[in-house]
């Protein structure tokens, strides 16, 4: 990872700094008042990529409290909304990935940082209007993912170290960065297939990268589905996730859409 990317990293800027900081936090469905504290484990996220915490509750000043309580107060500032926490809808019109209806691309969140945060909290304030069905996470470990991509494909760990993947943007300069990067002997994977070139990439043989990475990602992949007050937190250092198509609910009354409402923490153990 190269200074430049890092300066150009065309995803948010976040800075992890200490949650002391009180957030300017604009919340889009009403509060419900504090029931528990997080029983949060690591080692469970790590093995697994994920845990999931029922009935968490839909207050995000709690969903702070815990967090910082639980990171030790390392969460992830953002200087664009000004605040630790995320709240975000799928909207009609919107060309912000966490916000359209399709089915989004594996990633990493904040993939171009130098160090992309190691978790990432999700928590659902209003299930997809078709629930169920629609707007599940998906997570994929990657160790599962590392060995089904060498055993269908033959593509090596080493192959997802050394080859690097040019994602470009426009008016910026491209940036190059590894499938997988070591970090503090732990090795995590860095991509997001919705951005990736989607044509052969020389290095990986005569199959679009993209295409080999989503077919043993849908393969591998575990299905979460979030209720209201349903909080997942998923390793942004050993899993990759997504989120599956959402849909809406025209409200005739008012004109507006109803559909899928999260809030979001990233943050450091
Ligand atoms: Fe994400």
């Amino acid at each position: 990872m190269n200074e430049q990317s890092s300066r150009e990293d065309p995803t948010l800027k976040e800075t992890p700094l200490n949650c002391g900081y009180v957030a300017n936090v604009s919340t889009l469905t009403p509060k419900a008042r504090l029931v528990r504290s997080l029983p949060i484990d690591f080692a469970q996220i790590d093995r697994e990529g994920y845990q999931l915490v029922r009935g968490f509750g839909i207050d995000t000043a709690w969903f702070e409290t815990e967090l910082c309580r639980v990171s030790g107060g390392k969460l992830f500032f953002s200087d664009r909304l000004g605040s630790f926490v995320h709240e975000f809808r799928v909207l009609p019109h919107s060309d912000n990935l966490s916000e359209q209806a399709s089915c989004g691309g594996f990633h990493t969140d904040f993939m171009f940082q130098p160090r992309p945060p190691e978790f990432v909290a999700l928590l659902c304030l209003r299930p997809d209007p078709k629930h169920p069905v629609y707007g599940r996470n998906q997570v994929v470990h990657r160790d599962a993912f590392l060995e089904r991509m060498h055993s269908i494909y033959g593509i090596t760990q080493e192959d997802f170290l050394t080859q690097k993947i040019e994602y470009t943007f426009p008016g910026r300069a491209p940036i190059s960065l590894s499938l997988l990067r070591s970090f503090d002997d732990r090795l995590i994977l860095s991509f997001h297939t919705s951005l990736m070139p989607k044509g052969k990439v020389a290095a990986f043989g005569d199959i679009p990268i993209r295409n080999m990475i989503e077919a043993v990602c849908s393969e591998v992949a575990q299905d979460v589905i979030l209720d209201r007050g349903d909080l997942l937190i998923v390793s942004n250092h050993v899993a990759l996730h997504r989120r599956s198509e959402c849909t809406f609910a025209f409200n005739a009354e008012d004109r507006s859409f109803m559909s899928r409402e999260m809030a979001t923490i990233r943050f450091d153990r």
